[in-house]
């Protein structure tokens, strides 16, 4: 999917599988107007390409942050399509070297939206060319090394960078500052993520009554993308083992054999709960150790399972480590017990 200058046309998510990938791409949002809730965001976004648009200029560089799957690479896609400009994506580790950067930006047209996924792992001497491109777009090169090095300075078109990331607090000052918005994208009520359900299963021709819809949304992790996977889980369900019709009673047999459970945790989210509740006295536990429990990457839970669990109340980060509330306690059926006795801090290995 990525062609010699570290391009891809369509952001790969390597967990998923083919036909998850299809259907994200048939379900995902065109328009400012289909995209559902994030009321905030779409009102200042949508002032800002109105803005732009009665310029005839190309839009302010624009930062979309926030866990995976609540819209930030959707997002990228409706900019350009509102600006009508072609789309032009990459990412942070596809870029190894300042080259294959200055390889996109001389390709780049005017009025072109250039997307770099995952922009907090962009390397450092990729970042620094991007600095006078995003601020007077233009490409500083060197060449040669030595006394008889020389530096030329390009004239870039003006282009629209929209970065992603899923950890703002990686992003270096300088970056952050040359973007001329900057927002989070927060987890979704169950009300916006019915809305979504429901349009996903008009478009894939799902009959789903209302109480269906809701109880898809309500264990859906806040996350559009969940939201839409379990779509297609409870459609299985219910044409294999009822009429095809999702309802209350489809969709929370499906999800309980797909072990989410009622509050929308999954499976990791429950076995990082436990562990920190019965393992390690509700904490504190260092990062490092709890991914070890549990047998995960340390991103993974900073990334996925930490800022659900944090929403829900149910988990803390403080400096000695990750805390289980009495809200996780309460989840897990346990006496909230939290042992505060010396040496139950953080572990020696983080
Ligand atoms: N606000 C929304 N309205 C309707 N559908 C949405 C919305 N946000 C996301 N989706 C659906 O969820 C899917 C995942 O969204 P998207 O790929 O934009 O997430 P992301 O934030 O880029 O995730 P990642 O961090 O993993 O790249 C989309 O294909 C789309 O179908
Ligand atoms: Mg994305």
């Amino acid at each position: 999917m990525t062609d010699e200058h570290g391009l891809d046309n369509e952001v790969i998510d390597p967990y998923a599988q083919d036909e998850d990938l299809d259907l994200e791409t048939s379900l995902r949002p065109r328009h400012l107007g289909e995209f559902v809730g994030q009321q905030r965001i779409k009102d200042q976004l949508g002032l800002i390409l109105a803005g732009a648009q009665r310029r005839g200029a190309s839009a302010d560089h624009l930062l979309f942050s926030g866990p995976p799957g609540l819209g930030k690479t959707s997002l990228a896609h409706i900019v350009a399509t509102e600006m009508q400009a072609a789309l032009r994506a990459t990412s942070g580790p596809a870029l190894e070297r300042p080259g294959d950067l200055a390889a996109i930006l001389t390709n780049l047209e005017k009025g072109d939206v250039l997307f770099l996924d995952e922009i907090h792992r962009l390397p450092r001497a990729v970042e620094e060319i991007l600095y006078p491109a995003m601020e007077d777009f233009v490409l500083d090169i060197v060449v040669g090394k030595g006394p008889a090095a020389k530096a030329f300075r390009l004239p870039l078109p003006p282009f629209t960078l929209v970065g992603a990331t899923t950890r703002t607090g990686l992003l270096t000052g300088p970056l952050r500052d040359r973007f001329g918005f900057a927002t989070r994208l927060e987890f979704y009520d169950p009300g916006d993520l019915r809305r979504i359900v429901s349009r996903s299963a008009t478009l894939l021709d799902v009959p789903m009554d209302a109480a269906g819809a809701l109880e898809i949304a309500r264990r859906s992790r806040g996350t559009p993308r969940i939201a839409n996977r379990l779509l297609k889980r409870v459609r299985d369900y219910a044409e294999v083992k009822g009429d095809g019709t999702v309802n209350h009673a489809t969709a929370s047999a499906a999800l309980e054999m797909f072990e989410v459970d009622p509050a929308g945790l999954d499976k990791l989210d429950r076995m990082v709960l436990d562990k920190l509740c019965r393992d390690f006295g509700g904490g504190p536990v260092g990062l490092g150790t709890l991914a070890v429990a549990v047998g995960e990457q340390p991103d993974t839970l900073e990334d996925v399972v930490e800022p659900f669990l944090i929403q829900k109340g149910m988990l803390a980060r403080t400096p000695r480590g990750r805390v289980a509330t009495a809200a996780a306690f309460g989840h897990l059926d346990l006496p909230f017990t939290l042992d505060r006795t010396p040496g139950a801090g953080p572990s020696l290995f983080d």
